[in-house]
């Protein structure tokens, strides 16, 4: 097996970076050659059965018109046994999280930035189980990795209010599909944001979708006025300045209202420096049930670097996303599932090899072991859980 996606004949990844990341849907036969589903279907219902997994169980209800009705786990084994043979698929977000195997498959994906990447999703459907039409608002890969799906795909942009009333999932009232086809075991369809689609299971099937939320302009506005308000003092107060008796009480005199665009600039204007710092620490930030445990007892760092060596390689804990910034003035950063850490520029080369695998033999780093920084980095990394001497994926 190759280390990236079997592209279709005539493009590489960095055409189709240019051509149709976030623009054009890709039928990629073939892609993944040899493919073997990374987990079976009673792996799958296992994990939907546990706390702290995301699942969803998806019925088409039969009769009359089309309708889908879903329900949210941790389900019960029995649960499973009573569903009819046709009509339903069962979905796990964050499987990358929770499978080695389906770890692994992010490995063909490098060719887009890991902090790109928001899960691997799994479904489970049996023949005819689908979700219904309709569209997501980030890219997705479709990788089929057992059994066939019928996959739909409408060209143009649906209207917003194309929508089924009253369903939890946001299935499309209308669907005039453009183009068709049946993805066969390590087939992968690329689909970018807003496409409608519509995948049916031909037989019993096993679909991993590599999704790529992308945060609303909400979301990271949230996220940054948040991070302001944390260094906005309690006990700091408007104060007024220099004032004469108003001609008018009703007046915000210009000097007032200019006192007020000073003191909101001041509290909102940051560097670009705590900007991309916050960026990376929030491009990293854990969602709330893949939280990791801190490493009981901690190490030292001399304690860590022995038994390093003892252990001979570290794991980076699934949940634990890595991604670093090189700054050219002053010391690199290193984001770790939402903190942020420094290092000298002169040790980049290690702390690319650290964000590079997810398992780091000594060997790999032996030459940095001897700096302080750099053992020090690992040490708290290991204390803070998001290195572990155990697989844990
Ligand atoms: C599925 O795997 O059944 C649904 C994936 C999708 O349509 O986004
Ligand atoms: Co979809």
């Amino acid at each position: 097996m190759g280390t990236t996606l079997i592209f279709p004949d005539g493009v590489t990844a960095e055409s189709f970076l240019q051509f149709f990341w976030q623009r054009r849907p890709l039928l990629m036969r073939g892609a993944l050659p040899g493919i073997a589903s990374p987990i079976s279907p009673e792996e799958l219902a296992g994990l939907a059965c546990e706390t702290g997994v995301e699942s969803r169980l998806v019925r088409q209800q039969s009769r009359g018109r089309p309708r889908w009705k879903v329900s949210h786990g941790p389900f019960r084994a029995a649960t499973f046994r009573k569903l009819p043979p046709t009509h339903w698929t069962l979905l796990v977000q964050d499987v990358d999280k929770l499978v080695p195997s389906v770890t692994r498959l992010l490995e063909r994906f490098r060719f887009l930035p890991d902090w790109r990447v928001d899960d691997v999703m799994v479904s489970y459907a049996v023949d005819q189980g689908s979700v219904g039409p309709h569209w997501d608002e980030y890219d997705v890969f479709l990788i089929q990795a057992r059994g066939r799906r019928r996959w739909q795909i409408a060209n143009a942009r649906p209207s917003p209010d194309n929508v089924l009333p009253d369903e939890e999932l946001r299935i499309m009232a209308r669907f005039e599909p453009d183009e068709e086809w049946v993805l066969e075991p390590g087939d992968v369809l690329y689909l970018p944001p807003g496409v409608p689609h519509w995948g049916v299971a031909v037989g019993d099937c096993v679909t991993c979708s590599v999704g790529y939320r992308a945060p609303s302009h909400r979301e990271l506005a949230s996220s940054w006025f948040e991070h302001v308000l944390e260094g906005v003092a309690d006990d700091a107060y408007y104060r007024d300045g220099p004032m004469q008796p108003p001609a008018h009480g009703a007046e915000i005199s210009p000097a007032a209202a200019a006192r007020a665009v000073e003191l909101v600039e001041t509290l909102a204007g940051r560097s670009r420096a705590e900007i991309e710092r916050w960026y990376g620490a929030f491009l990293t930030e854990p969602k709330p049930n893949l939280t990791v445990d801190p490493a009981e007892p901690p190490l030292t760092p001399d304690e860590f670097r022995r038994l390093f060596e003892a252990r001979g390689a570290i794991y980076r804990h699934p949940f634990s996303r890595f991604a670093y910034l090189p700054k050219e003035d002053g010391c690199d950063w290193l984001f770790v599932a939402g903190e942020s850490y420094t290092l000298p520029k002169r040790h980049r080369t290690f702390l690319q090899t650290v964000c590079q695998w997810r398992e780091l033999h000594f060997g790999f780093l032996a030459e940095w072991l001897g700096e302080s920084d750099c053992v020090d980095l690992l040490a708290r990394l290991y204390n803070g859980g998001h290195l572990a001497f155990d697989d844990g994926a």
